[in-house]
């Protein structure tokens, strides 16, 4: 039934410079396949809304093309928007409308017969879970029934490719499950779909392949696991109390001493205690600084942590509390970029104590 061949999406060398001189897009090339669930991934300011605006042919890229299901953005943008589905990042509904009639003027603007409309109405509130409030106003919805009414609007004329501009943010974590759930469905049922999100997890969860874009380029492209598997390491934080090792922001007394125990020696950087602890079993490079106390990169950290644990208590520091993480997607962006995809993102309250 695809009557396109090749990808879904194709763009090379797109670049985007605002009046104004911000150059929001610089030298993007990707390609969506048929079928895929693709996320371009990145941070504030990244690019993505620019991006999107010019897959969906709402703005003229400086450079670059782009084609979608087969079709030139320039050349051929009536076409390209009868054929793609949209919902963008801030809804626009109309507050006075009730969530079937806002389905059925969004069937009646693409164009099909009113039975058709009422019908595809009526499966679209039932798949996205609307059907009880189908006759309220959408003014009266909460956040997460207005993105899924939205995301309703841009399925009504069955588009073979279904574009989402953050479609989970500011939803709470429920409404955000329950989206990922039915979105997940409408990409099994066969469309295609390019979401943008600056959520890891969501990329995570949802994406068959990302794209991680940071300063309007693409750092790295790839699927969610094979990109994390490429970090090679598990993350190990431990906040340490140390006997007597005054050391910053582990929370010790400098009145007691040092690591050595004697009172009066120089303070000992924490960092440098547990690396030369850990020599031979974690590579220097390897132990950092975390807000919590060290951050250890270890292949496998579930057969590590008991030995690394008594050479640290063998020494005297304490171990207070533990986590344990394998990558994700934000180890993924750090490599690459060298800085967290959200401020903050690092220094999550800690850990498991005991
Ligand atoms: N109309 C515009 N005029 C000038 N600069 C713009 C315009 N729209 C976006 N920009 C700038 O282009 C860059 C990319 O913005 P864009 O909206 O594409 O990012 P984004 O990845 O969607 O960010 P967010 O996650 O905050 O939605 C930013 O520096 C932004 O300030
Ligand atoms: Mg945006």
């Amino acid at each position: 039934m695809r009557a396109y061949d090749g990808p879904a999406i194709q763009t090379k060398g797109l670049v985007k410079v605002y009046r104004g001189g911000t150059r929001a897009l610089d030298d993007v090339s990707f390609e969506v396949a048929p079928g895929e669930l693709f996320g371009l991934l990145g941070p504030n300011g990244a690019g993505k809304t620019t991006a999107i605006r010019i897959l969906v042919t709402l703005l003229r890229a400086t450079a670059g093309t782009a084609r979608v299901v087969g079709l030139d953005v320039v050349t051929q943008a009536v076409e390209v928007r009868r054929r793609l589905g949209l919902a963008m990042q801030n809804p626009t509904l109309d507050a006075f409308s009730t969530g079937r009639e806002t389905l059925e003027l969004a069937g009646r603007l693409q164009g099909m017969p009113s039975a058709a409309v009422r019908r595809r109405s009526d499966e679209l509130l039932e798949l996205m879970g609307l059907s009880s409030v189908a006759k309220k106003l959408a003014g009266t919805y909460s956040g997460g029934m207005k993105r899924r009414l939205d995301v309703a609007a841009a399925l009504v004329h069955c588009p073979e490719l279904l574009i989402l501009d953050e479609p989970t943010e500011g939803l709470d974590p429920q409404s955000r499950t329950a989206l990922w759930e039915e979105l997940e469905r409408i990409n099994a049922s066969g469309t295609t779909m390019l979401l943008t999100t600056h959520y890891m997890e969501e990329a995570d969860r949802l994406c068959s392949r990302v794209a991680i874009i940071d300063h309007g380029r693409i750092v790295v492209d790839g699927a969610p696991s094979e990109l994390k598997q490429g970090i090679g390491a598990d993350t190990v934080v431990l906040q340490i109390e140390s006997h007597g090792a005054p050391d910053r922001g582990v929370g010790d007394d400098p009145a007691e001493g040092n690591g050595g125990g004697v009172a009066g020696d120089p303070p000992v950087d924490p960092l440098a205690r547990v690396r030369r602890l850990l020599e031979g079993m974690v590579a220097p490079g390897a132990v950092l600084a975390h807000p919590a106390g060290v951050s250890l990169a270890v292949p496998n950290a579930y057969a590590a942590v008991p030995g690394l644990l008594r050479r640290l208590e063998s020494d005297g520091l304490r171990v207070t509390g533990l986590k344990v993480s394998q990558p994700s997607l934000d180890d993924v962006f750090m490599k690459y970029t060298g800085r967290r995809i959200r401020e903050g993102a690092a220094d999550q309250p800690l850990l498991l104590g005991w």
